[in-house]
């Protein structure tokens, strides 16, 4: 399955991420590609992993290519080096995008790259992607489509504006269908009306979430993520965690 995490910055993307690969090693659902679709590179810390290099940091050496040997084409080169942006860890492995282009033209080094992803992903049982605020990216970077989206809405309006706004690119961009869409409403405590509210504002035309996840404001999450380490170390009770429960499932 390919899993699309989607949501406004600072919503609790990432943390959702860290928690749902936790949950699928969990259930050994495996092997796990995670990856970090965000430029700004905090999947790999939020599961313990330092990051050296990013896949656009491979795409960049390749568009300039010193090292390329002229009987070698672009594609043999990526799938040698990508190595080098794929880490391996305790049952899952983890491909940290990095930036998206910069200046000039990469129209070309990108359809390798895409072509690389869509070889790459399936080996694995599932692919679960960090991804920017928007779906555009996602649309761009990989012809794949996602098999499920999982929508994380925070305690701002503002959260619930831009699932909505993603779910209708995403449903522009594909022939006006939808996968199957979960919420995650991250910071609330169950029974919150605001939780309520958001939910709705978050909805896209006539259809309702699958599945609606409340996740609480989690001590053992801020500790951890204060101390820079990973949350795959977070309790198994601890209360986040829990409330996604079964989300592997169905
Ligand atoms: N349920 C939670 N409990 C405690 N802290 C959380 C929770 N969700 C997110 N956070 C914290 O909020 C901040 C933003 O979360 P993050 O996952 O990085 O958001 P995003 O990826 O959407 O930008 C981080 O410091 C993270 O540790
Ligand atoms: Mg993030």
């Amino acid at each position: 399955m390919l899993i699309a995490v989607v949501g406004k910055g600072g919503v609790g993307k990432t943390t959702v991420t860290a928690l749902l690969v936790r949950r699928l090693l969990l259930a050994r659902h495996v092997p796990v590609l995670a990856i970090d679709a965000d430029p700004s590179n905090c999947l790999g810390p939020a599961l313990g992993i330092p990051i050296d290099r990013t896949l656009a940091d491979l795409r960049d050496l390749m568009r300039d290519a010193p090292d390329r040997p002229a009987s070698m084409s672009h594609a043999e080169w990526l799938a040698i080096h990508a190595e080098d942006a794929l880490v391996e860890h305790n049952g899952f492995d983890l491909l940290t995008m990095g930036h998206p282009e910069g200046a000039g033209c990469y129209c070309f080094v990108n359809n390798v790259v895409r072509a690389y992803l869509d070889r790459l992903t399936r080996s694995y049982r599932h692919v679960i992607v960090d991804c920017e605020a928007g779906l555009e990216h996602l649309s761009r970077r990989t012809a794949a489509k996602p098999d499920r989206l999982v929508s994380v809405v925070g305690r701002a309006k503002m959260s619930a504006e831009t699932v909505r706004r993603a779910l209708e690119i995403y449903s522009n961009l594909h022939d006006g269908t939808l996968p199957q869409v979960d919420l995650v409403l991250n910071g609330f405590e169950s029974g919150d009306p605001l939780a309520t509210r958001l939910a709705e504002a978050a909805a896209f035309g006539e259809a309702p979430f699958a599945r609606t996840f409340t996740v609480p404001w989690d001590a053992g999450v801020s500790a951890l993520d204060g101390a820079g380490r990973s949350l795959l170390e977070l309790d198994l009770s601890s209360p986040a965690l829990s409330a996604l429960a079964g989300w592997e499932g169905a």
